[in-house]
């Protein structure tokens, strides 16, 4: 048995009998898929119940006021949706004597109406072999292939919604679309699957293997880390700063030097080395506080070390210039030294 007739064997014997699957009238269908798009079905069928007693049919609602629509929404929120239905629903009593279009290219031009809706609407209520994948849809396929990427992600989603798409039987294209969401909402859950009911288990890549890990989410980029001690040195009311390289980040703005270290690093002692080695003196260091600094790519942890060179005698920098604050002030400097020289002038 292929997958597509394995999962409708298996719908047409446990789907729920859900009001919206009483009918094939796409006004229904739409009013229902709205609905279902933002709320659980549990929640949904009252309020749908009453929606279409008050509105039975696509001009009912289209001749109908704004505040009373809204009235029979209130409790499920997401109010933008009501207000486009509506207008959506005006659009085809207008532009198409009432009778809504069963092509996905005309329903996706409706306010209102995306991929997914097209898709349920030409599929459920016009058995046209058009892919709707919601959040059930496809986190069943991902577990169905496990696929180890997100499927918010455009690729992934577009992988799907082709692999459903391949999958369409002959006719009863809305059970299939129905019977894809049914396996996700009572077997193919978020949490617990429960496999051992599931009709399509021979075709399922995750079983077996932690299917709770499918969908993946989409990994946060982490952001590197670098611990720095920064090093402000004055010597006759002069700060040492030192010019970034050319290229790369914040080519050639001024800094105070600064080290990296590692976790373990002694800060103070790496302080006094670097002046040693590049002013060839020792000064005492002291330690001012930490500060973060972050970038779009880097984070660095920063801890700001304080040091005033007595001598009087000269004191050349190989690697920088001293400056005034006034001069300093005229530099470009990185943003944690200037917030530095601002707090510490
Ligand atoms: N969720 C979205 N559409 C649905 C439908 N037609 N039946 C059950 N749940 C759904």
């Amino acid at each position: 048995m292929n997958f597509t007739t394995a999962l409708l064997d298996w719908y047409r014997r446990q789907a729920r009998k859900l009001p919206w699957r009483e009918t094939k009238d796409p006004y229904a269908i739409w009013v229902s898929e709205v609905m279902l798009q933002q709320t659980q079905v549990d929640t949904v069928i009252p309020y749908y119940q009453r929606f279409m007693e008050r509105f039975p049919s696509l001009q009912a609602l289209a001749e109908a006021d704004e505040a009373e629509v809204l009235k029979y929404w209130e409790g499920l929120g997401y109010y933008r949706r009501a207000r486009l239905l509506l207008q959506g629903v005006r659009e085809v009593q207008a532009k198409y004597g009432g009778n809504i279009p069963s092509k996905p290219q005309l329903l996706k031009a409706l306010p209102g109406v995306g991929d997914y809706m097209a898709g349920s609407i030409a599929s459920i209520a016009f058995n046209l072999p058009v892919a709707a994948v919601d959040g059930n849809v496809s986190r069943v396929i991902s577990r169905i292939l496990a696929i180890e990427d997100d499927p918010s992600r455009a690729p992934v989603r577009r992988r799907i919604t082709a692999w459903v798409q391949e999958r369409f039987p002959q006719r009863e294209a809305g059970d299939y679309t129905q019977a894809l969401m049914e396996l996700g909402a009572l077997v193919c859950t978020p949490k617990r699957p429960r496999c051992s009911d599931c009709p399509v288990l021979p075709f399922c890549k995750a079983s077996g293997n932690d299917p709770e890990q499918y969908p993946v989410k989409r990994k946060k980029a982490e952001v590197p880390e670098e611990r720095r001690i920064v090093l402000m040195i004055t010597w006759n009311g002069r700060r040492l700063l030192v010019q970034r390289p050319n290229t790369g980040l914040m080519a050639g703005f001024w800094e105070y030097p600064h080290i990296e270290a590692a976790a373990g690093d002694d800060a103070q002692r790496l302080a006094e080395e670097w002046a040693e080695r590049n002013l060839g003196e020792r000064l005492n260091f002291r330690f001012l506080r930490k500060m973060t600094h972050v970038y779009s790519h880097l984070r660095w942890n920063l801890e700001i070390y304080q040091a005033v060179r007595e001598e009087t005698g000269d004191c050349p920098a190989t690697i920088g210039r001293w400056f005034s604050p006034e001069e300093e002030a005229r530099l470009s400097r990185v943003a944690f030294v200037r917030k530095l020289s601002r707090q510490n002038p």
